[in-house]
């Protein structure tokens, strides 16, 4: 998968990327990141990118010209057309369910915003979709940007170990993620659940479910009244199924 973030801040989005998972990704060949800097299609003579709002207001804002020429520049080393992503707090907010469609494109394009935002002219004609990263607002689109290249490179095959596996267990998608213990076994007089020392495979994931609901009903109640229905019926489901020996 190739991305392509348009920024004012290269360095700042490659930084961010070029370590952990998403760094070895990219050694790895499996994610493509090529930050541009828009700054470089100015065609002001003091390499200026902003100005004033027309009809006044605090701060400035970018100007249509060099993100549209940073964009048809991209637009043609690509030379098809693909997502034009704008990161903006005016955006349909991501979600996980959300991730899985944008990790099957093969090119993505990201525009990042700074000062007052972009000049709404140039995004009419480039962006095709608008998204947050939740109801805040930050200084600038490049932290929303590497929070979205994170989140949907992980569902690129490949990017995690089979051992880190990003598919959810038939239940575990609407819900938290049960508490996780490693050595050692006790821990400032603390002993790891007996359950999950058993070697009991089938109690431990009924255990890791029991964790997995009540944590979600505790910590984010919201998510559990909409997971509950779809729980229930995909338990029922499940009894069924063995009923009927399959
Ligand atoms: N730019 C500034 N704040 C943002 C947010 N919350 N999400 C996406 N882009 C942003």
């Amino acid at each position: 998968m190739k991305i392509y973030v348009m920024t004012l801040f290269p360095e700042m989005v490659e930084q961010g990327l070029r370590n952990s998972i998403t760094g070895r990704a990219m050694e790895q060949g499996l994610l493509e990141l090529k930050c541009v800097n828009i700054r470089d299609y100015t065609t002001d003579k003091h390499k200026k990118v902003d100005d004033y709002p027309y009809g006044g207001g605090a701060g400035m804002v970018m100007q249509a010209q060099p993100v549209y020429d940073c964009y048809q520049a991209i637009r043609e080393e690509i030379g098809h057309d693909c997502p034009v992503i704008y990161m903006t707090p005016q955006g349909k907010t991501l979600k996980q369910s959300m991730a899985g469609g944008y990790a099957k494109e093969d090119t993505l394009i990201l525009l990042c915003g700074h000062y007052e935002g972009i000049d709404e002219r140039v995004l009419e004609e480039i962006v095709t979709d608008y998204i947050s990263i939740g109801d805040y607002v930050l200084t600038g689109g490049e932290l929303p940007a590497m929070v979205f290249v994170d989140c949907i490179s992980r569902l690129v095959p490949g990017v995690l170990h089979n051992d880190q596996s990003a598919v959810g267990e038939t239940f575990a998608e609407d819900l938290l993620e049960y508490p996780q213990y490693s050595r050692p076994e006790v821990w400032r007089e603390k002993a790891v659940p007996p359950i999950l020392m058993s070697g009991d495979h089938r109690r431990i994931h009924e255990y890791r479910l029991e964790q997995q609901i009540q944590r979600t009903k505790e910590r984010r109640p919201d998510l559990w009244e909409k997971a509950k229905p779809q729980l229930r019926e995909k338990l029922s489901n499940r009894l069924k199924k063995n009923l009927l020996g399959e």
